[in-house]
């Protein structure tokens, strides 16, 4: 099928690049033109596993082009997939300038019947919106013979494991308004949906919805754990034992009760607050998420409160090595981060950072240049040396397991913050560490 998406971020390339490999032609669309310059010679600017090499063999293929020209795109694609960002605006709602920017091109440009599907995490009704912006476009253009239809398919791919998410999708939801564009979207998914069927079809709004159900219901499910985590800890009970005491009923399930320094990226803390926004605009006090968003500000701090506690309240000139610094593993970004409040935290009160992260090294660079108090170190060892303290903060797998030894030999004390429940208390205790975890609190 032809196919075009405009905007080449996260979803919009992942989900593109997944669609070539499965036979369709697709054109990417994006206004950076940098960005398309370098996706035609095969540069992913993100780091995600198995993307290069779907956009490379892809490409070669001809089945995967790059453009900077929406004109081009709009001839092309039966299927117009709008996959622009939605940034938050000052008030957290999520601003659909774009999504509706590109249904305005789109409008403007067509010649034939198009469908346009809105991939974009958006507020409820902004397909609606989608759909009176192209039809004001259309009769300005006295063409009132052109038809579309428009409908809503929201992505569900963790970073990290995006490519994998989409090839096997848990489900498909396809929001849609004509049988005839239910139609085409079966089609084009049905590569997906081979074993079972894993298309759920449903009205526009609820589509749109189901999205934010799904990132808040997940949100809610870690800032719920990190709330008995604490409390854990003030009683003497170990979260780690109540995490698999209650994961273990079906009903709760073992995901997403990590407890840890609270949820980051660029999904959970945007769509918590555009549902909280959404729920205010229709006269209704979301409770549930808003205490979850209050919860999760509260989390970023955990390890900062707790490093002061340790020290004394006075942490001026102590230096701090630090690992971890991608909101979660298998990831370079790091919007929304916990490392960033953590790090801005410990410099507000003089101290100093020495940091590593396998991949968000250049992405720290470049969110904050030559600061002072941050030194990026080339190994997680080199972060240790001559730092009065361990901070681990993204549960990366090669901090698994440390030398205990020589991480005692360069640490000026031998204590360490661990933000995500990495170390086992029984092992660093033997070690003459102290460990300090989340909601541990038989371990200190
Ligand atoms: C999230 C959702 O998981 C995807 O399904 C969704 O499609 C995506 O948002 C999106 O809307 O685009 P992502 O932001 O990539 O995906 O990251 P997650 O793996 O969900 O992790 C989010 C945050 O929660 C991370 O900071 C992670 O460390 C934290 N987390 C996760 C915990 O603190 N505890 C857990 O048990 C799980």
């Amino acid at each position: 099928m032809q196919v075009t998406f405009f905007g080449t971020g996260y979803v919009g390339l992942v989900q593109a690049a997944v669609l070539a490999e499965a036979g369709h032609h697709v054109i990417c669309v994006d206004i950076d033109a940098r960005k398309v310059e370098g996706l035609k010679q095969g540069h992913v600017p993100i780091y995600e596993p198995g993307l290069e090499r779907l956009v490379k063999e892809n490409s070669a293929a001809g089945r995967l082009v790059f453009t900077t020209d929406a004109a081009e795109g709009i001839e092309h694609g039966t299927l117009q997939f709008i996959a622009v960002g939605t940034p938050p605006d000052e008030d957290g709602s999520a601003d659909i300038k774009y999504v509706l920017g590109v249904a305005d091109q789109i409008a403007a440009n067509m010649a034939d019947h198009k469908i346009v599907v809105v991939k974009s995490t958006v507020p409820v009704g902004t397909s609606h919106k989608v759909k009176a912006t192209m039809k004001a476009r259309l009769a300005e253009r006295n063409r009132p013979d052109l038809t579309f239809d428009v409908a809503s398919n929201p992505e569900f791919l963790k970073e990290g494991a995006a490519v994998a998410d989409c090839s096997k999708p848990d489900r498909i939801i396809v929001g849609v308004e004509s049988e005839a564009a239910e139609k085409v979207l079966r089609e084009l998914y049905a590569p997906f949906s081979r074993n079972h069927e894993k298309i759920i079809s449903m009205d526009i709004r609820s589509a749109e919805l189901t999205k934010y159900a799904a990132n808040c219901m997940l949100a809610t499910k870690i800032s719920f754990i990190n709330e008995i985590a604490n409390l854990a800890e003030l009683l003497g009970a170990d979260i780690e034992k109540i995490r698999l005491g209650i994961g273990s009923d079906p009903r709760i399930g073992y995901q997403f009760i990590y407890p840890g320094v609270g949820y980051g990226g660029s999904c959970f803390p945007k769509d918590v607050q555009a549902l909280i926004r959404t729920a205010d605009e229709v006269g209704f006090d979301a409770t549930v998420m808003k205490s979850v968003e209050r919860r999760n500000n509260l989390q970023k701090r955990f390890l900062f409160d707790k490093i002061l506690q340790h020290f004394g309240g006075d942490i001026a000139g102590k230096t701090f090595a630090m690992w971890g610094l991608a909101f979660k593993p298998n990831t370079d970004d790091m919007r929304e981060a916990p490392s960033r409040v953590l790090m801005e935290a410990l410099w507000a009160a003089k101290a100093k950072v020495r940091a590593y992260d396998p991949k968000a090294m250049d992405e720290c660079r470049r969110i904050y240049g030559e600061v002072d108090g941050l030194e990026l170190c080339e190994t997680q060892e080199e972060a240790l040396e001559g730092a009065d303290a361990l901070l681990l903060v993204t549960e990366w797998k090669s901090f698994f397991a440390p030398d205990f030894g020589q991480l005692k030999r360069m640490l000026k004390e031998p204590v360490i913050f661990d933000g995500r429940n990495v170390f086992d208390p029984v092992v660093t205790s033997r070690q003459g560490i102290t460990l300090y975890g989340v909601g541990r609190g038989l371990a200190e």
